[in-house]
């Protein structure tokens, strides 16, 4: 198990040790801590522990009346005590997820300039450019082994929240500590602030961000640049990822970068990942291979294209020629059908444009195509409609549905839905929590499709082996070991990912795959380990005080 462990020489004393919050125990400082560290009257009298305090914190958020409240509480104690913080994310996950992370993170993102209390993450802005570097340098902690970094354009399924998006790599990163005991110090949220085009933004006194428009063009691009370069002079050890960039910069920046630093992109890979172990999942209920299948996607941007191709990689493993293999997955779009004598198409629709008629709408793809899966990835709130559902329940025993966007109010179809228009027959999984479902005396429980199964691990998995390289075939190896993980039981309630509250075991299993692959392609660069799992595991970070004065 590991902590966060301080000299004890170098420890700030008395008020400014309350006020640190990696260091402070609050009302738990022991009596010798107390006498040795000058804390004697800045706190009450009485002792209590951990557990008393997290109590506390129980008993004020639940009295709270609303998520986004809740939101503020939680942020606040993280800015006050950090060790209390992820004690209670990490032993209540259920409740704290969706308040940490999606939807309420993105209720926060919409609200962040008017609930803004204290900054947290380093906001870097177009008007930093030629100095990012000492930016960087101004950050408190040296030793970062990951960076999320947004540039705010396209916020969960939210749109351009500009620099009030700083609250995703916040969120972000709580995760990876608390999914998967990365140490919170490791951590670094970045925003690029290069502007925005949202109006009410631009002209609501209280946003936080630059007053221009979007940077785009070359200047963005080296802006970019200058980030990446400052960032391996800086942080040489860190992992860098792009998160909620616009797809056309998201592709474009992947492409560029993945073979230079340690990068990736969850909204493409990490998504890929979730959502071919939930097809791994579905299979085991309806029988036969991955490559036997037909893949119909609602949206075809960062999302829907990672999950294809990480289904053509895996139909590759499954002896599936890659051309074959792409013929399975079908995309519409807000134009329509994918096909190849569209001339509108982005480059990362192409490889996806067949040979096929055009049809313009997501019902009659569905009659022509008769998928085994409609994915929602589109970001459009109830997309999925009555008669695609009772269409897609006539053409399969047990029709797949995934509605995979973000948060729970742009979800393609509700839960409820999916099970009421097939007759309870659905498989469904969603990105945002849905409560279980009663439909004809049966209850459902609906598995959340959600990155946060996936990245956690594999950052656990990349920095454990020191890996130079985040490659595709670790979001492969992660979508096997987190299918892996899901039980008979899960899959009789409908859920097609474990429970949360087994998220660390779910991620150590994750990191040692991704670890394996590591050593297995030379992309290490840590010795390895007798016993790469129970290593891994005593690297994580546990939420646990340490003791000051022994
Ligand atoms: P994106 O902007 O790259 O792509 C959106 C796609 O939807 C585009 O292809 C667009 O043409 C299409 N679209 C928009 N309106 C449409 C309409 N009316 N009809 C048909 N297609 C339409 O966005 P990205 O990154 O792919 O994300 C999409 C959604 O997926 C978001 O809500 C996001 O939160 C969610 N998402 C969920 C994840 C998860 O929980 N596992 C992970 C990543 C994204």
């Amino acid at each position: 198990m590991c902590r966060e462990n301080p000299h004890t020489e170098t420890l700030p004393r008395g008020f400014q040790l309350l006020h640190d919050p990696v260091l402070n125990k609050g009302t738990a400082f022991t009596e010798a801590e107390r006498d040795a560290l000058g804390l004697r009257g800045l706190l009450p009298p009485r002792l209590h522990t951990q557990d008393v305090q997290a109590m506390r914190v129980l008993e004020n958020l639940r009295r709270k009346t609303t998520d986004l409240e809740r939101y503020i509480y939680l942020v606040s104690l993280q800015d006050r005590n950090e060790t209390l913080f992820y004690r209670v994310v990490v032993d209540h996950l259920d409740e704290m997820m969706p308040l940490i992370y999606t939807p309420t993170v993105g209720k926060a993102c919409q609200a962040y300039g008017h609930i803004f209390r204290r900054p947290r993450g380093l906001f870097i802005s177009a008007e930093d450019q030629g100095r990012v570097v000492n930016l960087l340098r101004n950050w408190p902690y040296e030793d970062i082994r990951i960076i999320v970094v947004t540039d705010g354009e396209r916020i969960l399924g939210l749109g351009d929240l500009g620099a009030d998006g700083m609250g995703i790599p916040i969120g972000k990163l709580a995760l990876y500590t608390a999914c998967a005991g990365i140490r919170p110090t490791w951590c670094l949220p970045v925003t690029l602030d290069v502007g925005t085009e949202n109006e009410s933004l631009l002209n609501d006194p209280l946003y936080i961000g630059l007053q221009r428009r979007r940077m785009r063009g070359a200047a963005y691009d080296e802006f970019v640049e200058e980030f990446v370069t400052a960032v391996e002079t800086v942080f040489p050890h860190a992992i860098v990822q792009f998160e909620d960039f616009a797809n056309a910069n998201a592709f474009r920046l992947l492409a560029k970068y993945r073979n230079r630093i340690c990068t990736f992109d969850d909204d493409i890979q990490g998504t890929g990942s979730v959502a071919l172990a939930g097809l791994y999942s579905a299979l085991r209920l309806t029988g036969g291979q991955l490559r036997d299948r037909t893949y119909l996607f609602f949206g075809a941007g960062e999302a829907g294209i990672g999950i294809a191709d990480l289904i053509v990689a895996a139909m590759g493993a499954e002896g599936l020629p890659e051309a074959e293999a792409r013929r399975r997955c079908w995309f519409v779009d807000s134009k329509g059908l994918v096909v190849r004598s569209r001339s509108d198409l982005a480059p990362h629709k192409r490889p996806y444009a067949h040979e096929h008629e055009f049809i313009a709408d997501f019902l009659s793809a569905i009659e022509v195509l008769r998928p085994a899966a409609i994915i929602g990835v589109s970001g459009v709130a109830g997309a999925f409609t009555r008669p695609m559902l009772e269409a897609m329940a006539a053409h399969n025993e047990r029709p797949v549905v995934f509605a995979l966007s973000n948060p729970t109010s742009q979800a393609e179809c509700t839960a409820e839905q999916a099970y009421a228009w097939t007759e309870g027959r659905a498989i469904f999984a969603s990105g945002s929590p849905f409560d279980p479902v009663e439909y004809r005396g049966r209850t459902y429980v609906p598995g959340q499709g959600n990155n946060a199964y996936i990245f956690p691990g594999v950052g656990l998995g990349v920095i454990a082996s020191e890996a130079r390289r985040v490659t595709d075939e670790m979001f492969f190896v992660a979508a096997k070991a987190l299918a892996r993980e899901v039980s008979t039981a899960d899959l009789e309630l409908g859920r097609m990912y474990p429970p949360l509250p087994r998220i660390r075991e779910v991620s150590l299993s994750i990191a040692t795959a991704v670890a394996e692959v590591a050593y297995a392609r030379g992309l290490a660069q840590a010795p390895k380990p007798h016993d790469l799992s129970e290593h891994i595991r005593s690297q994580m970070y546990e939420p646990v005080y340490p003791n000051y004065v022994p």
